[in-house]
This record gives structure tokens, C-alpha cells and sequence, in this order.
């Protein structure tokens, strides 16, 4: 496929008097989800991304770049699509490959913004919506993680998430830059119409691995089961992606609605240790084997958000979080997009 293909929607009805805004990474996995809900809402994403397959579903153009080296043809697309705001998903999100190699988180997740951010200024577009993460907490101890709380990173992930968020802060003081950066803590599920999902090259997530080794009778390692919680492993805090599509919505108004340079936890607030996903897992495909190996690098005990915050500026609530209905769904799209291997 020629790198510059311009995938126009399948879907005929969109129209010019559509609001259009820019999706980097729009046929990544949180990035396809709130494309979806953006055009049900009545916009237009339009995607730039290098990760574009054919046949993945879109829902407004979609144009194949590489970034930062094809910064310039944005000025085109900008201009062309009439796009007003952006909401940035491109980057590297693995933690334990960011500890191994820094370099290439600094480069994918700041280089990049910033050469983003500059170009979205040249050209007016001042409402910015982007991908922070919970890594920028650290190791944050036994309690939920809020806004307020120093940001003490242990991973080169969370390390240039935070750094997103400082750039972004002082693009409001100096250029008027109003922005929303969405502190994700463990994004899991799939749309419930199984039109998009997660799928990934190499996964390092524990909700896909496990269904896989489940479906595949593999044994599941567990990362540490002597960690100072109840049952001895990790806990985190899931959060389904359609949940987090709506936020993202909410959040595009309010920073276009006010001028900020603001930061919300979006988590469920309701947490879940890796040995009780596990048997959520196992309650939705059959019983795996289990087998203990030893921590992961960068993994922290405890990570849960405090969502009060978001609640009350955004509005934004939760509704598809339980931990069921995130297996659930991840466990249908895992189904549909494996049919031909699962027996
Ligand atoms: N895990 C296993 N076995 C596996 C894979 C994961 O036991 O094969 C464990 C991990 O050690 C961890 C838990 O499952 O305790 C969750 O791990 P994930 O890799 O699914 O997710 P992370 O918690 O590492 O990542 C999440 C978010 C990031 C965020 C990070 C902060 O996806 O955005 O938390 O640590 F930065």
C-alpha cells in the first residue's frame, strides 16, 4: 500500500457541516474506540496514523504518516478537513519496553508532541486533547492516586507522559494553547458491537494475554504474587475503553469550551488484583494454569484512581466498567478476530 493513501469512511453519510477534528493514533486501541464515538456524536476524526491496516474500520479519512518525519504534510490536512481541535493518541504505551529502552519513549511520546503542538499553533488549532497515562504517578503507596499528588515516575513511560503534560502547560501561558491530558489507568475491553478492539503487534497487556493463553492452553505467568497487598499481586484499576472514548469527548468540549491546561485520573475507582482478573478471565473462557514468575520491572504494588475530579469537571461517569463487563467484551472481540485459530 503507497504510504500517502487518503481511506476515505465507508460510511457515506458524513458530512461537511460535521465538526472535524484531528486523531493521531486513530487506529490504535483507545484511538479507534473514541473514533467510533466521535462520529456517533456527530464528528468527523480525521486519523493520521502509521499503523493504518486495510480493512480496519474507519470512520473519516485516514491518512498513513509517520511522525515526526512527516510533520509537514499536516498543514495540508489541517486546511483541507477545516480542523479546529486534535486529540493525540500516537506514542509508545509499554512500560516495561520503556524501561529498557528510554530513548525511544522520549523521542515517540515528546519529540513528537512537541513537533505536533508547534504545527497545530502555525496553524491556529488550539483546543488539544491527549494520552497522559497513570505511569506518571510512580509507585504511589496504598491509596488512590488524585490529581494533586506529586508525580514521582518510575518508568520512562510515565517519565515522558509527565513531560507531555509540563509542555502543555506552558503552551497555554505562552501560546494559548487550551489542553486536556487524560491520566488512563488500566484501559481493557472492546466496543460491545465488536466492530473495534484490541489488537497489537506485541502484547504486553495482562486482559489479551491471558484470554490468549486461556483459548491456547497456555500457562499464564503471573508477575509477582509477594507484593504487600491481600492476596500478594498487583492491583490495578480497569477501565473500559468505551468509557474512555466518552471522556474524551467530554474533555474536547471543555477544553475548547474554556482555556486550560488541565489533567484528570481516568480510572473505574474500582480495583481488581492481577489473581482476581485472572478468575474473571477464567469465568469467561475455562480454567488456565497459572504459574508464578518474578516482578516485572516498573510494576508498582498498587495503582488505583481517585475520580472524583472528573466526575465534577467533566461530568464523566463510569458506566461499562465492572470488572465482568471489561473481560466480557475483550473476551468477544478476542473470538471474533481469532475464529479461524480457536477450535
Ligand atoms: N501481568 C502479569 N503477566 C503478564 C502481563 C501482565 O502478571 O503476562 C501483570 C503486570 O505485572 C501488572 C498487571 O498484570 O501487575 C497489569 O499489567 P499490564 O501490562 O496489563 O498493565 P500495566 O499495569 O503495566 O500498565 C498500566 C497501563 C499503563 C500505565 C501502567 C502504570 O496500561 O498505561 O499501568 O504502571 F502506565
Amino acid at each position: 500500500m503507497e504510504d500517502t493513501i487518503e481511506h476515505q469512511s465507508a460510511n457515506p453519510s458524513i458530512k461537511g457541516s460535521r465538526k472535524a477534528v484531528l486523531v493521531t493514533g486513530g487506529a490504535g486501541y483507545v484511538g479507534s474506540h473514541t473514533c467510533k464515538l466521535l462520529y456517533k456524536n456527530g464528528y468527523t476524526p480525521v486519523t493520521v496514523d502509521r499503523h493504518y491496516r486495510e480493512g480496519l474500520k474507519s470512520y473519516g479519512p485516514v491518512y498513513n504518516i509517520q511522525l515526526p518525519q512527516e510533520i509537514d504534510r499536516l498543514e495540508e490536512i489541517i486546511k483541507r478537513n477545516n480542523i479546529t481541535s486534535c486529540i493525540h493518541f500516537a506514542g509508545s504505551t509499554s512500560v516495561p519496553e520503556s524501561v529498557a529502552n528510554p530513548s525511544l519513549y522520549y523521542k515517540n511520546n515528546v519529540i513528537v508532541t512537541v513537533a505536533l503542538l508547534d504545527k497545530l499553533i502555525e496553524y491556529g488549532v488550539k483546543t488539544f486533547v491527549y494520552s497522559s497515562s497513570a505511569a506518571t504517578y510512580g509507585d504511589p503507596g496504598f491509596r488512590k492516586c488524585r490529581e494533586t499528588d506529586v508525580a514521582n515516575p518510575i518508568s520512562a513511560y510515565g517519565g515522558s507522559k509527565l513531560i507531555m503534560e509540563m509542555v502543555c502547560k506552558d503552551y497555554l501561558r505562552a501560546y494559548g494553547l487550551s489542553s486536556v491530558g487524560l491520566r488512563y489507568f488500566n484501559a481493557a475491553g472492546a466496543d460491545p458491537e465488536g466492530d473495534v478492539g484490541e489488537l497489537r503487534e506485541h502484547e504486553t497487556h495482562i486482559v489479551p494475554l491471558a484470554i490468549d493463553a486461556a483459548r491456547h492452553g497456555r500457562t499464564f505467568k503471573i508477575f509477582g504474587d509477594q507484593y504487600d497487598t491481600e492476596d500478594g499481586t498487583c492491583v490495578r484499576d480497569y477501565v473500559h475503553v468505551m468509557d474512555l472514548a466518552d471522556a474524551h469527548i467530554k474533555a474536547l468540549n471543555y477544553a475548547y469550551n474554556n482555556e486550560v491546561s488541565e489533567v484528570f485520573n481516568l480510572g473505574s475507582g474500582a480495583p481488581a488484583s492481577n489473581k482476581e482478573l485472572l478468575e474473571t478471565v477464567q469465568k469467561h473462557t475455562g480454567k488456565m494454569k497459572i504459574e508464578i514468575h518474578e516482578n516485572r520491572p516498573g510494576d508498582p504494588a498498587y495503582l488505583v484512581a481517585d475520580i472524583d475530579k472528573v466526575k465534577k469537571v467533566l461530568g464523566w461517569e463510569p458506566t461499562q466498567s465492572s470488572i465482568d463487563n471489561v473481560v466480557a467484551t475483550a473476551v468477544q472481540w478476542y473470538n471474533k478476530t481469532h475464529k479461524k485459530e480457536i477450535q
